[in-house]
């Protein structure tokens, strides 16, 4: 079992990178010690506030974000940090070389279910021409990530990495406390017969994804000719997961059940990083009109239809888009 640093450090990773990672760890290995904990450490439940985006903040989402800007604002390397609980960036150091833009806690809705959440971080390039609290800074398309991955609190605490030489997991040694490589080279199949989404917006898709659901719903006996199985976690962390383990296509599209709101993913730190991870390891990500680490960002926050996972599989959901 290797640990994280040397590998890095042997794929010639900027040692600032490493342990701007490894502080990132630090709080995920902080967040994953009280998500075990549960009800006991009293981090279960809602706050009385809500985020820029209109949804009500678990305690975990806020213990979540406080943990992780702390931690990384502390390292003096990073020049500011953006997260889904912050309204705006929130400045380092004017000097640092990094921003890093996360999801600290993914998968709300699960904490009180004991269910799978996780955490969701994009590394970008600092731009020494802008100031340290210009949101302008992240505006960068997916394709600047310096690295990008998640931690998932599961039955094991398991790290998703790229630093765009393949994907890797990793699991956290709860007695030894360091996060050890257990996935050298992950890679998705290309062909896979099972799918992901939240079946119960099927009215307000378009019509091209509702064409394309429903001829895998009419498995052997439709087009396809094949059964298709269904799986749906309600936190992208566990869906991608288990994408990167044994294949499959997970899909976010744009739907119209708030005309307000046609997307539901963020793109800084949602979709990008995951869409990172899945190309790394051989997958394909995109909105179904385009490849989601080209977008240029107009918003930090910015919200963006998603289908991604195995490569066959998008492919073949492409085809119904472009009909
Ligand atoms: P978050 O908890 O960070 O707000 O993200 C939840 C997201 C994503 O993780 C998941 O795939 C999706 O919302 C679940 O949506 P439904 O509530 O429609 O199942
Ligand atoms: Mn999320
Ligand atoms: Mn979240």
């Amino acid at each position: 079992m290797r640990r994280l640093a040397p590998v890095l450090r042997q794929d010639g990773v900027d040692t600032d990178l490493i342990s701007l990672i490894k502080t990132i760890l630090a709080a995920c290995k902080e967040i994953s010690f009280r998500v075990g904990q549960g009800e006991l450490a009293g981090v279960l439940g809602s706050t009385l506030d809500e985020n820029i985006q209109g949804e009500t903040q678990k305690k975990l989402d806020v213990l979540a974000n406080e943990l992780l800007k702390d931690m990384i604002l502390e390292t003096g390397i990073v020049k500011a940090i953006s997260s889904e609980e912050e309204d705006l960036p929130v400045a380092g150091n004017p000097a640092g070389k990094y921003l890093v833009t996360f999801d600290p806690l993914d998968g709300s809705s699960n904490t009180d279910i004991n269910s799978l959440i996780g955490t969701i971080f994009s590394i970008l390039p600092a731009k020494a021409e802008l100031a340290a609290d210009d949101a302008a800074q992240f505006l960068q398309a997916g394709t600047k990530q310096l690295a990008a991955g998640y931690v998932l609190y599961g039955p094991s605490t398991m790290l998703a990495l790229t630093t765009g030489k393949g994907t890797r997991l990793y699991t956290l040694d709860k007695t030894y406390g360091g996060f050890l490589l257990t996935h050298e080279e992950v890679a998705i199949p290309s062909v896979t017969a099972e799918f992901a989404i939240n079946m119960s917006n099927q009215r307000h898709w378009e019509p091209a994804m509702q064409q394309y659901v429903q001829d895998l719903l009419l498995g052997k006996t439709g087009p396809r000719g094949k059964n298709f199985n269904m799986r749906w976690i309600a936190a992208m962390v566990g869906d991608v997961h288990r994408i990167l383990c044994r294949g499959g296509i997970f899909m976010y599209p744009t739907d119209t059940k708030d005309p307000q709101k046609p997307y539901k993913l963020r793109l800084m730190y949602e979709a990008n990083p995951m869409s990172f991870l899945v190309e790394q390891a051989g997958g394909s990500s995109t909105t179904g009109y385009a490849r989601i680490m080209d977008i240029a960002p107009t918003d930090i926050h910015q919200r963006v239809s998603v289908i991604l996972g195995s490569r066959h599989e998008v492919e073949s959901c492409l085809k119904y888009h472009s009909q």
